[in-house]
């Protein structure tokens, strides 16, 4: 039976379509016009999905392009410059990367000089497995996977060298989830940048009180002075580096990423890489362990500085359920968490708990929902056998684009859309679920 929703989902589809278009540069998607206005690495992963609903081609495009920034050692960076634009700062001449960062002798765009969540494999499978495969040969998917692999063991000894099973965040822009109130503790130790005369362009595009303050940018700043000081060399990065985290939002999006490459490369029968992935699989899942805290029933991030779990409920908590990490009573535990929220009537899934000091409904990662999390969230929920809870988020979700529109992100109250508009992943995410799901 066709359960009854708000929207009509054909004028939905059409219009995320033509957002898609809308922030097409050229083969590769701008998360929006002006705030965001170059190619995103975790954005564009989640694009390639949404293209693949009507232009597959256009889907394989983007990942390309994507890939063209890759560093000679593996990493895959945050930010592709492929064109100058005088609307974003920090731009590439901030990062200010070295030639020698890059494959030798291959023309390459400038790049920011750190990584982003790895969503890019589960993405990837989810084209090729659902593609006709008529525009991407299975030698050049091998390809995309061999280079795909490289990041992953990039972020396995550049993030995580007593090979511990999780990877640290450098940068809270290496989380992608920015202004957390989790990162706030590690952040005030980072001391501010000396450059007293940079111009932020967020605030002048978007309203202040929905963007990080003054002084978690003179901060965010001062990380990458230092990082640049160092050429980005994660081995010249010494204990004492001020911000050093355990995201349990990214390491469960690699964790995830693992076993969908794993799946991958049985494919092009590639046995000892299945092998080091298998290797690699366990010793995450032992790790993961570590990060639940039995007292408070949840999933923490952890501060490597001090060794603490962060206890600070995020959206990022909830994401070991995309990677199977969650034993049954931890998913129930999580589960009822969520219908909690919702029988208080959040709208789910808010990017920190409503109930903590720091939750703000209206400012970046500190309170209000993030379709794309939620998309990761369902799949994880529909995973553990929660199709209900997970239809549920599906189509709250859906209703709240369809009434107030493609934005960046939203109040939990429903009250407002967010930060940019005609966001590029909110409009994949759309697509994605209108493929997979018809509304279901
Ligand atoms: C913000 C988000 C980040 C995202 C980028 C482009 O910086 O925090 O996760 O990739 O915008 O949408």
């Amino acid at each position: 039976m066709k359960a009854q929703h708000q929207f009509d989902s054909q004028t939905l589809m059409e219009q995320a379509r033509n957002i898609l278009r809308q922030n097409d540069r050229g083969g590769y998607t701008v998360p929006t016009e002006r705030l965001y206005p170059y190619q995103w690495n975790w954005d564009s992963a989640i694009c390639a999905l949404g293209w693949q609903s009507f232009d597959e081609a256009r889907a394989w495009k983007e990942i390309r392009m994507l890939l063209k920034g890759q560093w000679s050692n593996g990493m895959l960076p945050h930010i592709v410059f492929h064109q100058d634009s005088p609307d974003y700062f920090p731009n590439a001449d901030v990062w200010n990367v070295s030639e020698a960062c890059f494959p030798h002798g291959v023309e390459h765009p400038p790049t920011s000089g750190i990584s982003q969540p790895p969503v890019l494999a589960t993405c990837v499978r989810k084209l090729w497995e659902a593609g006709k495969q008529t525009s991407t040969e299975k030698g050049e998917v091998k390809l995309i996977c061999e280079k795909i692999l490289n990041w992953h063991r990039w972020f396995w000894s550049a993030r995580d060298p007593e090979n511990t099973g999780l990877v640290r965040v450098l940068h809270p822009w290496e989380s992608g989830m920015d202004n957390s109130p989790a990162w706030d503790e590690p952040l005030a130790r980072v001391p501010s940048t000396q450059n007293a005369s940079y111009v932020r362009q967020d605030t002048s595009l978007i309203d202040a009180h929905q963007r990080p303050l003054q002084k978690e940018y003179d901060r965010y700043l001062y990380l990458v002075e230092i990082l640049r000081d160092k050429d980005y060399d994660s081995r010249a990065i010494s204990q004492d580096f001020p911000f050093r985290v355990i995201d349990v939002g990214l390491n469960s999006i690699l964790q995830r990423a693992n076993l969908d490459l794993k799946a991958m490369l049985d494919q092009f029968g590639m046995r000892s890489e299945c092998q080091e992935l298998e290797a690699r699989i366990e010793l995450t899942q032992n790790a993961f362990t570590k990060l639940w805290d039995p007292q408070h029933e949840h999933f923490y991030n952890r501060d490597e500085f001090t060794g603490e779990l962060i206890r600070v409920p995020t959206s990022a908590c909830f994401l070991p359920l995309f990677a199977g990490l969650a034993g049954n009573e931890q998913v129930s535990k999580m589960v009822s968490t969520l219908e909690n929220w919702m029988d208080q009537k959040f709208l789910l899934v808010p990017s920190t708990a409503p109930d903590e000091p720091s939750y703000e409904p209206e400012r970046y990662w500190r309170g209000p929902v993030w379709p794309h999390i939620n998309w990761m969230i369902c799949e994880g929920l529909s995973d553990y056998g929660f199709d209900d809870l997970s239809r549920k988020i599906r189509m709250q979700t859906l209703e709240l684009i369809s009434k107030l529109g493609f934005y960046e992100y939203y109040h939990p109250l429903g009250e407002s859309g967010l930060g940019g508009s005609s966001f590029s992943w909110t409009a994949a995410v759309c697509l994605i679920w209108g493929n997979s799901t018809n509304f279901r």
